[in-house]
């Protein structure tokens, strides 16, 4: 596998695959890698013949009191993974690859970064779909592939492909989980053993609340009796738990159609999110 860090090697080696009519797919990530990222990895690989994995913790989704500066990263580790995966070729930039000092853009995204994640984490879709805008053109690639654990993320990025009709399909490959159901994110390195007990608690809850809206529950009275459960099972504070529709992301207030229970909550310092279909 081929490590590059600047957009000329980039360019020259896509260049290349290109003219040979070889598709290309692009697995953006954050590093401090795990199964689920693996998974994309995977899918990627039967969707073209190269694939490219890019590792860059984006400064522009993060807030000033976020975890940009203590995010965890094993470069080391996630190149053996990614090279045991199949992958071609890493793009693993420094900041002033992808931001280089003339760079003037920024996106302010509405519709489905409105609410959930974007009410907490007011910067973040806007800083995503930045980078993820830029990446697809640094890369060239036809495919991307996103996990369905961020699922606003997903709904955030198919919308800003279609509004600015970016050459792009976008594949999504479900949750990979612990055996306990535990959705394997980077930020589970942050949980003692305690919180990695009562952690199993979100997808639970999320789960349960699927239930209550298929028993004819309202999207109300299901999320606020999950929210309940979590308070319940140990968690600190529950930023939110809500109901959307699948494809439009649109609030749903009883179940019509395929939909999303979606959840975010506090162990101590850790914020964990999860969805579960109903
Ligand atoms: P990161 O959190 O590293 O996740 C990279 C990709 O892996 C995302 O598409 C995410 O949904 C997917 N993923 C994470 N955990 C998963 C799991 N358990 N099962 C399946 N897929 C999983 O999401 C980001 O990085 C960033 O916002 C990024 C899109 C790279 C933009 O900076």
């Amino acid at each position: 596998m081929k490590v590059v860090r600047d957009a000329a090697a980039l360019a020259a080696a896509v260049g290349e695959w290109r003219a040979a009519g070889q598709r290309v797919a692009v697995v953006p990530t954050m590093g401090y890698l795990h199964e689920g990222h693996l998974a994309l990895v995977a899918r990627a690989r039967e969707l073209a013949p190269r694939v490219v994995a890019t590792i860059f913790v984006n400064p522009t989704q993060f807030a000033p009191h976020e975890d940009l500066g203590r995010y965890p990263r094993d470069e080391a580790g996630d190149i053996a993974k990614l090279e045991a995966a199949g992958c071609d070729l890493l793009f693993a930039p420094p900041v002033e690859v992808v931001y280089p000092p003339s760079f003037a853009t920024r996106i302010a995204m509405e519709g489905p970064a409105l609410g959930l994640e974007g009410t907490h984490r007011p910067q973040m879709f806007g800083g995503v779909a930045l980078v993820c805008t830029r990446l697809f053109g640094l890369t060239r690639a036809d495919v991307g592939v996103f996990g369905e654990k961020d699922w606003q993320q997903v709904m955030v990025i198919r919308r800003v492909v279609a509004d600015l009709a970016l050459p792009i399909e976008i594949v999504t490959v479900p949750t990979v989980r612990a055996a306990d159901g535990l959705a394997l994110s980077s930020r589970n390195a942050y949980l003692d053993a305690g919180a990695r007990a009562k952690a199993v608690a979100l997808h639970a809850a999320l789960v349960f609340a699927a239930e209550r809206l298929r028993a004819g529950e309202t999207a109300g009275e299901a999320c606020a009796a999950a929210e309940k459960r979590l308070l319940e099972a140990g968690f600190d504070r529950v930023d939110y738990v809500a109901v959307r529709r699948e494809g439009d992301f649109f609030e749903l207030d009883r179940l019509e159609g395929a939909a999303r229970v979606l959840g975010a909550a506090w162990l101590g310092s850790v914020r964990l999110i999860d969805n579960s279909t109903t």
